[in-house]
């Protein structure tokens, strides 16, 4: 099984966790578009849903199939959020940010009752890193903040660790809150929680693609089905 059909299949299991009328955060990425579609059969089928969507790209699909679209400051009950990951650890770590939504995804997994990841089994490693840690930056000050996350992480032992700007068709990204993205290539993160809670003290740093002690339930899709792991 390719791992779009494992994507897929991860997103209809999440799907069987909402109950009509709820209120959902909505994810970003190819795994959490799964999601959405399904959320859009859904209410083909009668049922209303109300939706916070963590990125632009994820509200206009989310409008395209009928889902209503509330802002956070509209509710303060989430009763479920769902979205993909870039890698998950065995004690539901997660790495996210990939898509560049991270600040809002995180701001939205934190408030709901109930956070689901959905990925393909490829997303699971036995520690996080190898994927580049996305950490959202103010633009005003980005290039002195990357000379502190230099610092902070040369204290955690890693020794000229690369720092990039994020850029997308020769320029430098965005995030839909007008934020810029720093991907650190670090390799092995041996205490996440720890890290995330140093580089987020850093004047200038937003939030960092780090979710740590937040999913409740991962599921995992795959060639011999869905497998699931829960925090
Ligand atoms: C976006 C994210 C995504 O959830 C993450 O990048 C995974 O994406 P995909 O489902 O396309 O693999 O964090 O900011």
């Amino acid at each position: 099984m390719d791992k779009e059909a494992g994507k897929k299949r991860a997103a209809e299991e999440a799907a069987t966790h909402v109950e009509r009328g709820m209120t959902l955060g909505l994810g970003t990425g190819s795994t959490a578009k799964y999601f959405v579609e399904v959320m859009g059969a859904r209410i083909s089928e009668g049922w209303s849903l109300r939706g916070i969507p963590t990125s632009e790209v994820t509200r206009r699909q989310a409008e395209q199939v009928g889902i209503e679209i509330i802002t956070p400051d509209e509710t303060t009950i989430i009763d479920l959020a769902i979205d993909g990951t870039d890698e998950a650890d065995p004690s539901l770590n997660l790495i996210k940010g990939g898509g560049g939504a991270l600040l809002r995804e995180k701001i939205i997994a934190n408030a709901a009752r109930k956070f689901i990841v959905i990925a393909d089994k490829s997303k699971r490693v036995a520690a996080l890193g190898a994927f580049p840690l996305p950490v959202e930056v103010e633009p005003f000050s980005w290039a002195l903040t990357v000379s502190q996350l230099r610092e902070v992480l040369t204290e955690y032992g890693y020794q000229n660790p690369v720092l990039k700007l994020r850029a997308a068709a020769g320029e430098a990204f965005n995030s839909d809150g007008g934020n810029l993205i720093i991907d650190c290539a670090l390799g092995r993160i041996d205490n996440p929680a720890n890290l995330d809670k140093s580089l987020v003290e850093i004047p200038g740093v937003i939030e960092t693609g780090l979710f740590c002690g937040m999913t409740d339930l991962i599921i995992y899709g795959g060639g011999d089905g869905i497998s699931t792991e829960r925090g």
